[in-house]
C-alpha cells in the first residue's frame, strides 16, 4: 500500500491509518469475568517505531458482510468475525449502515508471533471511526481498540502509556498517556528466536491461566506494585529502576502461566539463553533488560549507547534467528480520508 490514499480512495466513506506494536514494561495478564474485555491488572507499554501496520477501511453499499484482507490474502473467518465486531460497533456509532472492505498490512511477518494484535486494533480503529465521519478523541478511539484486543488500548497513543485495571461497572477504559515518546530515550531490542506462529494465543493463554493457574491471585495481587513501580521509574527517567521493574513484571506473568494446568511455557531453549545473556551483560555494567511475551522472542530493554553491543551479543546466542531494533514511537495516525481532510 501506499503512504497516501490514492486520489480514487479519497471521500466519504475511506480511510487509511498507521498503528505501531507496543510492548508492555508492566504486563497485563488477565481479564475480569464481569464487563467487556476489561484487564484484571494495570499495564503500561512504549509504543514502537521500527514496526508498523497499515490499515485502509471502505465503507461500500455493495458489500453483504464485512471483507478482511491481510498482507494481501484473504483472512480467516474468525479474523472476520473479529474485525467485523469493531466495524459493528463504528457503524451503530456513526449511524452508516454499509459494511466495510479492510485491507492490513504489517512492515513485519505476520505470522512471526511478533505481530501483535495491538498494533492491528489500534489502526483499525483509528481507520474505522475516520472512514465513519467520526472525529472522536485518541481516548474513545482506545476504548474502542481495547474491546477487540486489551493491548491495542495503548498503541492507540504514542510513548508511554498505562492502561488501568478495569473496575466492576466500567463501561469505558480508555489507555492514557504517561510520557512523550522522547521523555525517555531508550532503545528496545527483539530477539527473534522462532519463525512461524505462536502456539496459543494471548486471549486462550490468559484465559487458561485465569481458570487454572494457582498463582493467578498472586500475580493480580503482585502487579498493581510492579506498575507503580514502571510509572514512577519512567517519570523519573531512571532506567534502572525501569528495567529491574519490567523483567519482574514479564517474569511473574509468565510464573502465573507457568503454573497452569497443563503448564503454559511459552518459552524455548533461545528464550532461556536469550535471558542469560541479558544478565551476564548487566553484569558487565552494560544496561540490558529483558521482557517476554506470549511467545519465545526475547525483548531487550538497553540504552541508545550501549544498544550496538547488546545487538551484537544477543544476536550471537544460539537459537537467536536475528533482531530487530526499535524506539519510542508515536500513537495510531490517520494518514488518508481524515475528517478534516474532506
Ligand atoms: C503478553 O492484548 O493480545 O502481550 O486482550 O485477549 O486481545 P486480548 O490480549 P492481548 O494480550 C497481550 C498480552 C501480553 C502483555 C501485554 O501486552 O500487556
Amino acid at each position: 500500500m501506499n503512504a497516501t490514499g490514492r486520489s480514487e480512495d479519497r471521500g466519504p466513506g475511506f480511510a487509511e491509518a498507521i498503528a505501531h506494536p507496543n510492548i508492555a514494561l508492566a504486563k497485563y495478564w488477565g481479564k475480569r469475568d464481569d464487563g467487556d474485555r476489561l484487564p484484571a491488572v494495570p499495564s503500561l507499554s512504549v509504543t514502537l517505531a521500527g514496526m508498523l501496520t497499515r490499515t485502509r477501511v471502505r465503507f461500500d453499499a455493495a458489500l453483504d458482510a464485512a471483507e478482511l484482507v491481510i498482507g494481501g490474502a484473504q483472512a480467516s473467518v474468525g479474523a472476520t468475525a473479529r474485525v467485523a465486531a469493531l466495524l459493528d460497533r463504528v457503524r451503530s456509532a456513526s449511524g452508516r449502515l454499509e459494511r466495510a472492505r479492510v485491507e492490513s498490512a504489517n512492515d513485519f511477518p505476520t505470522a512471526s508471533g511478533l505481530a501483535s494484535s495491538a498494533s492491528a486494533f489500534a489502526a483499525l480503529a483509528a481507520a474505522a471511526t475516520a472512514a465513519a465521519g467520526l472525529s472522536w478523541s485518541a481516548a474513545r478511539v482506545s476504548d474502542l481498540a481495547r474491546r477487540s484486543s486489551v493491548s491495542a488500548a495503548r498503541s492507540v497513543l504514542g510513548g508511554y502509556v498505562e492502561l488501568p485495571a478495569g473496575r466492576a461497572g466500567d463501561l469505558e477504559l480508555p489507555a492514557l498517556p504517561v510520557a512523550s515518546s522522547d521523555h525517555l530515550d531508550l532503545r528496545i531490542v527483539v530477539a527473534v528466536t522462532r519463525e512461524g506462529p505462536k502456539d496459543i494465543g494471548s486471549t486462550e493463554g490468559m484465559l487458561h491461566t485465569t481458570r487454572t493457574s494457582p498463582f493467578y491471585a498472586a500475580w493480580v495481587a503482585h502487579a498493581p506494585s510492579l506498575c507503580a513501580r514502571v510509572r514512577d521509574a519512567v517519570l523519573a527517567r531512571d532506567l534502572e529502576a525501569l528495567g529491574a521493574a519490567a523483567e519482574e513484571s514479564a517474569l511473574c506473568m509468565h510464573a502465573s502461566a507457568i503454573a497452569a494446568a497443563p503448564g503454559l511455557i511459552y518459552w524455548t531453549g533461545a528464550t532461556v539463553e536469550a535471558i542469560a545473556e541479558v544478565r551476564r551483560l548487566r553484569a558487565r555494567g552494560l544496561a540490558a533488560w529483558a521482557t517476554i511475551d506470549a511467545g519465545p522472542h526475547v525483548k531487550v530493554i538497553t540504552t541508545p549507547a550501549d544498544e550496538d553491543a547488546v545487538t551484537r551479543a544477543i544476536a550471537g546466542v544460539p537459537g537467536v534467528l536475528r533482531t530487530i531494533a526499535t524506539r519510542p514511537g508515536p500513537g495510531a495516525t490517520v494518514v488518508a480520508g481524515a475528517p478534516a481532510e474532506r
